[in-house]
């Protein structure tokens, strides 16, 4: 081998030996790198290091569903944003992808959307070959530290190469900040009743909604939200789209807006309001604030643009973590994982509006079938231990049906536990009419004060009730009654769960149907 030969493989593999990081500080443990040490995420994504928040960028095209994310590639806590990337042909299993946007003299790269400009209106790509355009909030951290106000602005850019590479706009930034410290996030879609783009971001207390023809020059349309929703915190994060009622016929909008602090159980939450929208303005149904998951670890969630008509879902992601711990949970090497997917249903009843959440089905591959148990119906009074074999409880879905009967318990539910004593307790009291997920013996909690604790919903359960529940090393996603209720919730056990037990206290329970199924990991 000649000297220069050997000196580039020498360089190849120098990465190998030291944690194949080109990033400082950044320590890559040879089993992260092949996403298997503690607390990582099987089913979920999650980067293979660095820091991670708010999904961005969400678009499908062309077979693939891509995502951008928050990123800070530097090290394990927030600092000077990118957007990394990673995409999907089944919002399964996911491909890293080189970092898309890095920050530049005009700031760092926030959160954003990206839309497939089919009719080429940017003129960036061609009507063969419509470019993939992203919108992001450029942060300035000069302006910030000088005390102006204008510190947040809006920029695009392109791809038309299916997202592997873009390309900055070189009049950025396209939409100017109108004097809000806060004015971000922007959500791009195209109203096909007035045939333009139409832009929806955050403007601290209340939402602003924008036109353009082009996705460079916008004009200012409406408000939205001073005299409605919850504010006890930021506005963030907004989404804006029609779904079908009851999968009928009749269509209504359906605004996201996220909000840090004030979630319905502390810290980061996402509320949304159901009205009517014509291109211009939305009108809300009502003023009160629904929340789309009452858990404290689902943030920064919006949806998937571009979804084909053919399947017409309305596809949905969050950030499963939340800003009163974010930076201090214990992870090593990587922070922050992804919620999964969710197909988002608008139901109604009596006058009133809900949003419910599903797991995609395309979760279901992922079931290892021939580690399916199933219990035979059973009456339960105080507490049962289920022989759940070998199954990793902390890494499976689990679905139960349960029917209250006459002598409706005070409490029931479930509890994870494992041989240490720690525990997670999911249940619903009958005496508070909530849900609850119980984490206050959950394992590590060292971290943070604001870590432990219980989560309530408010729901008035039927005669029977459906859990459906995806647990994934250090989260579980509960969706209750096809997703009219959701909590998503992190916890920190010192080893995994090894006991599955129901409970009912002050009443029995009828056990109808119980299932769990190991499911694959998907890296
Ligand atoms: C939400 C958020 C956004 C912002 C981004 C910065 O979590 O605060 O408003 O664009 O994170 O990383």
């Amino acid at each position: 081998m000649k000297k220069k030969q050997f000196r580039i493989l020498i360089l190849l593999l120098l990465p190998l030996f030291f944690g194949c990081s080109s990033n400082k500080n950044v320590k890559t443990a040879d089993s992260e790198s092949n996403y298997t040490g503690k607390y990582r995420p099987q089913f979920h994504f999650s980067p293979q290091k660095g820091w991670m928040n708010d999904p961005n960028g969400m678009v499908y095209y062309q077979g693939e569903y891509h995502l951008f994310y928050q990123y800070y590639p530097d090290s394990t806590v927030w600092g000077p944003m990118h957007w990394g990337h990673a995409i999907s042909k089944d919002l399964v299993h996911w491909e890293n992808l080189p970092i898309a946007l890095y920050p530049d003299s005009l700031g760092l790269i926030f959160s954003g959307s990206a839309v497939v400009d089919w009719k080429n209106t940017t003129g960036f790509g061609s009507a063969e070959n419509p470019p993939l355009v992203a919108i992001f909030t450029y942060h300035n951290m000069d302006r910030e530290k000088s005390g102006r106000v204008d510190v947040e602005n809006q920029g695009i850019a392109y791809s038309i190469d299916k997202g592997r590479t873009w390309t900055k706009y070189e009049k950025n930034p396209v939409l100017l900040n109108p004097g809000s410290r806060d004015f971000r996030d922007p959500h791009v879609f195209w109203h096909e009743g007035t045939q333009k783009w139409n832009l929806i971001l955050s403007a601290h207390d209340k939402v602003k909604i924008y036109s353009s023809g082009n996705l460079k020059d916008w004009q200012p349309e409406s408000e939205f939200g001073s005299d409605a929703g919850a504010h006890g915190g930021v506005w963030e994060c907004p989404d804006l789209f029609p779904l079908k009622v009851n999968g009928g016929d009749q269509t209504k909008w359906v605004m996201i807006v996220n909000m840090n602090p004030g979630g319905p159980n502390g810290g980061s939450g996402t509320q949304y309001f159901v009205g009517g929208y014509d291109g211009h303005e939305f009108t809300a149904a009502s003023k009160e604030t629904s929340w789309l998951d009452y858990g404290r670890d689902n943030y920064a969630g919006v949806c998937w643009s571009d979804v084909p008509k053919e399947d017409g879902r309305r596809l949905f992601l969050g950030w499963m973590s939340n800003w009163n711990y974010a930076n201090v949970v214990p992870t090593d090497v990587w922070r922050s994982a992804m919620t999964i997917p969710r197909e988002l249903k608008l139901e109604e009843a009596n006058g009133k509006y809900q949003v419910a959440s599903v797991p995609v089905s395309e979760l279901n591959q992922l079931q290892d079938q021939a580690s399916k148990i199933t219990f035979a119906e059973e009456q339960i009074s105080g507490e049962k231990k289920l022989d759940t074999k070998d199954i990793n409880l902390n890494q499976c879905e689990l679905a139960l049906n349960l029917e209250i009967g006459e002598s409706a318990a005070d409490s029931l539910g479930l509890i994870l536990e494992n041989s240490l004593g720690e525990w997670v307790k999911i249940g619903y009291s009958g005496k508070s009419k909530q849900f609850f997920i119980d984490r206050t013996k959950s394992g590590n909690m060292s971290f943070s004060d604001r870590f432990t604790g219980i989560d309530y919903a408010p729901y008035r359960i039927g005669n029977q009730v459906q859990l459906h529940l995806y647990i994934d090393a250090a989260s579980v996603e509960l969706f209750v009654d096809e997703g009219k209720l959701v909590m998503t919730d992190l916890f920190f056990s010192s080893e995994n769960f090894n006991a599955l037990k129901i409970f009912s206290s002050g009443g029995s329970v009828l056990l109808q149907k119980v299932e769990i199924v190991r499911l694959k990991r998907i890296w």
